[in-house]
């Protein structure tokens, strides 16, 4: 692709590379608004397209940071990272001019690792549960508040409208492959039934307890039952897939899937509705990803222009308007078009307020271990291979040994 040329800069102007994608929205989203700078700027983009899983991409980021790689200059980075990738990443404070106290606070405190800002805030995530209106009113069932009733809905319908002949029909899709995505969905039903957070906030082991066990015994009943076993292959994309060929009750997934359920080509366009998380009590997992600059960067200075453009009001509000990304930005909350668009983020304000997060702080470059330990026993529950009790117990020799002395 030429460069923006006919500006008279092509002597300053540089590529700058980003990691956009692959998922439908992202790609969508993020290399338009990328392309919308590089056309105001005279620079050019090119994008580095990720693997989907956050698992996958976090190897990835590693060995180029490893090999001290400046061919990606501007990253996505997971709300669960910026402790894991401190020592790769640029401090933006010298470019962000102050601009990052708009944004939410925790979310400024969670990407400031000593005292650096390694990236600015660009859309928080909440894990919610998406639910079909129509089915609910046709079977007279209420939004479910709780597991066992979800569990009983989800039974109740699939085995209604198999009976019509709808085979493929399941009660719950949700993310349950042996990656990040199923730490997120483990949590939500561990800390929502009052078995924790794994690791708790001053460090201490707390996932061998009784309620976390049956967290995951009930899980795994779903399988083959109201989910398809193919859940456990299953990401983000995979679980959408399913719900918006109109071939689910139930969804768990994060708030990007709600303007893609509503676009003409969905099945399910004006079907769905969104509530909290069943539990007791319900817990949503914080996520989100925010844009990094590496430190490899050939470029740091006008990457760093990038991100902040990205990250911007005025892209923030485009993103929630058209992708349904909740913005970090306090101030787009009270803007109409926003909540016109997005009825849940203001109706489900204390879901993103109150969202529960993983257990990074504590653990810190030890995390992904951690993680891996967690979403590798809920998925030997759920496939059967062992019962959330003994998964559980050997889950927690595993972190005592991760730990060892200390995190
Ligand atoms: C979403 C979240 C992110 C999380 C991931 C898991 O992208 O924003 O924080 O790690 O899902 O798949």
């Amino acid at each position: 692709m030429g460069l923006a040329l006919g500006l008279g800069t092509a002597a300053q102007a540089v590529e700058v590379t980003i990691t956009c994608g692959p998922s439908g929205s992202d790609v969508e989203f993020c290399l338009k608004h990328a392309q919308a700078w590089a056309t105001k700027t005279g620079h050019t983009i090119k994008n580095f397209s990720p693997p989907t899983s956050p698992t996958e991409k976090l190897a990835l980021y590693r060995q180029l940071f490893a090999a001290k790689s400046g061919d990606i200059d501007v990253l996505q980075i997971d709300t669960a990272w910026p402790g894991i990738l401190k020592d790769h990443l640029q401090d933006l404070k010298p470019f962000s001019k102050g601009l990052e106290n708009q944004h939410f606070p925790a979310i400024v405190t969670n990407n400031t690792v000593g005292g650096r800002l390694l990236a600015m805030p660009w859309y928080t995530d909440a894990g919610l549960l998406y639910y079909r209106k129509d089915l609910l009113a046709k079977y007279k069932l209420p939004v479910p508040t709780t597991w066992e009733e979800l569990t009983a809905a989800a039974q109740k319908v699939q085995a209604g409208e198999r009976a019509k002949g709808d085979n493929d029909f399941h009660g719950f899709v949700f993310q349950a492959k042996a990656y990040e995505g199923l730490t997120c969905n483990a949590l939500e039903w561990v800390s929502g039934s009052g078995g924790g957070t794994v690791v708790d906030a001053q460090g201490q082991i707390t996932i061998n307890n009784a309620q976390a066990a049956q967290a995951l015994n009930r899980a795994a009943r779903w399988i083959g039952t109201i989910s398809p076993v193919g859940v456990l292959n299953y990401e983000e994309e995979e679980a959408r897939g399913v719900f918006q060929n109109a071939n689910a009750l139930f969804m768990r997934n994060w708030p990007y899937a709600w303007s893609l359920l509503q676009k003409d080509d969905s099945l399910v366009k004006g079907k769905v509705g969104i509530a909290k998380l069943p539990g007791t009590p319900s817990a949503a997992t914080l996520g989100g990803w925010h844009l990094g600059v590496s430190k490899y960067s050939k470029n740091a200075a006008i990457a760093a222009d990038l991100v902040m453009y990205m990250t911007s009001a005025q892209v923030q509000k485009a993103r929630a308007m058209g992708g349904s990304f909740n913005p970090t930005l306090p101030a787009l909350y009270q803007d109409k078009d926003i909540i016109t668009a997005n009825d849940f983020m203001s109706s489900l304000a204390d879901v993103f307020a109150n969202s529960v997060a993983r257990p990074t702080t504590a653990t810190g470059l030890k995390y992904p271990q951690v993680s891996q330990s967690f979403y590798n026993a809920a998925h030997e529950v759920m496939s059967q291979r062992a019962t959330g009790e003994e998964a559980v117990k050997k889950l927690e020799s595993r972190l005592k040994q991760i730990r060892r002395k200390h995190w």
